[in-house]
């Protein structure tokens, strides 16, 4: 038996809707955690199955852990006795790769499995190899697991060839403990990496920049523990924001800092989309055809490559032709191939996409291939006439706390069901 999600599409959306924590936040900074020999109270993790996952990880690994569930995990680091994060559930998803920082950082030994995730193309950490190997390790890679030792780590100037956000939090991780001061050219600017700055910060880490181009670590001699509030996910709030505009509803997002989805804002203000933005909210209208217009992806403050997925089906509603480009993640047009089977009308050469818009999109049934392709699925789903039938739901569990409960708070027909 298959767990599916079967959505009855063509409700609008309206209501007001609570944003989780952030996903990318919270899987970098459950691992950064075992940096501390003391405990971390993490608040406001999303119910997820990657966090459920790195829980396991950490237990494995001899960490205390408690989760209450309301969404706060308590790490209690002074018994982790392995170095090693090799299981079956770090090898599905990528942010596994972080207790290689954090392990390599406090015990200078750390290994685990070449990570998972999603299929979304060749996915190197060519670049986190290069900065652990910078600060002083040894990286091999032996059957899938990857090895780092160090006999010591010194703090070292790295530059990044592309602002890679893994690269850099797994660099953050390594440097804090290092001695001397490490510098991170080309850093990413998400504001996941904000956060785990932060994080590394009310541990005790002396840890500068993080949000600029530039990042100084200068390293310091033990992490103590600490209490921390992971950020809101403005990934999960883009979703409902493109949804909402694609059922033509009107939503208003609480728990969201509007400038973190300032991209997605800016281009449904240019599709003649209403945006109204608040201290900590943000409300979406969309009563008309929007406008088609030209999206590329980049890293941030550009527009997400995670939002790339669903911002295609609201595209296939507008009134003309939009090209998307992908420049972040090397193929992540699969899913197209599912929306077409829905009747989107849309031409993929590499890394563009051709978006024909005012499209009526007929419920079948379809397949998630990876997490955002899922969100994209679903949205689809939401306005498709009849019943969208979406297999493969694991990797939206993967991603996004009581999607289904959300979006009946919102009027929408969706359910779980088993079927074979
Ligand atoms: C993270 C997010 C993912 C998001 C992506 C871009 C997590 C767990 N996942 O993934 O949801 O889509 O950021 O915002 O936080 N690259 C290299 N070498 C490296 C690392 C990256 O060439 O060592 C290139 C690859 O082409 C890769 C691209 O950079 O596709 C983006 O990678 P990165 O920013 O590191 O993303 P991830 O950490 O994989």
């Amino acid at each position: 038996m298959k767990e599916k999600i079967i959505i009855e599409g063509g409700k609008k959306l309206t209501g007001v809707l609570n944003i989780s924590g952030n996903k990318n936040s919270a899987v970098a900074v459950i691992p950064a955690a075992v940096l501390s020999g003391g405990k971390c109270i993490i608040k406001n993790l999303p119910n997820i199955k990657d966090v459920y996952h790195l829980k396991d990880l950490l237990e494995k690994l001899g960490a205390g852990v408690e989760m209450s569930d309301g969404g706060t995990m308590t790490v209690d680091g002074s018994t982790i006795n392995s170095y090693s994060a090799d299981s079956e559930a770090a090898k599905q998803m990528r942010a596994s790769y972080y207790f290689i920082g954090g392990l390599l950082g406090r015990f200078k030994k750390a290994e685990a499995p070449f990570p998972g995730g999603c299929d979304i193309g060749v996915r190197p950490i060519d670049l986190h190899i290069k900065g652990f190997e910078a600060l002083g390790a040894r990286v091999t890679i032996e059957h899938g697991l990857i090895k780092a030792e160090a006999e010591e780590l010194k703090g070292a100037p790295i530059y990044l060839d592309f602002a890679s956000v893994g690269a850099t939090i797994n660099i953050m991780l390594a440097a804090c403990l290092a001695t001397g001061t490490t510098t991170i050219e080309n850093a990413a600017k998400e504001p996941h990496v904000v956060d785990v700055a932060n994080f590394l910060n009310a541990m005790g880490a002396n840890v500068k920049g993080a949000g600029t181009d530039i990042i100084k670590i200068k390293g310091v001699k033990e992490l103590k523990g600490c209490e921390h509030t992971i950020i809101p996910d403005f990934i999960e709030a883009g979703t409902y924001m493109i949804a909402a505009a694609a059922t033509r509803g009107d939503v208003t997002l609480k728990n969201v800092i509007p400038t973190h989805v300032e991209a997605i804002s800016a281009k449904m203000k240019e599709m003649g989309i209403e945006i109204f933005e608040y201290e900590d909210s943000v409300r979406v209208k969309c009563e008309k055809k929007p406008k088609a217009v030209n999206v590329k992806t980049l890293p941030y403050p550009g527009f997400p490559t995670d939002l790339q997925q669903p911002m295609v089906v609201l595209l296939s509603t507008a009134d003309g032709t939009s090209i998307v480009t992908e420049t972040v993640s090397e193929s992540r047009f699969k899913y197209v191939d599912e929306l077409k089977r829905m009747g989107a009308k849309i031409k993929v050469e590499d890394k563009v996409a051709v978006v024909e818009g005012a499209v009526n999109l007929m419920g079948t049934s379809v397949y998630s291939t990876d997490l955002r392709a899922g969100a994209a699925m679903v949205v689809a789903g939401l306005i498709a006439g009849g019943e969208t039938i979406i297999g493969n739901i694991k990797h939206i569990d993967r991603g996004y706390e009581f999607l289904e409960d959300k979006l009946r708070s919102l009027g929408a027909g969706i359910r779980r069901v088993e079927l074979d």
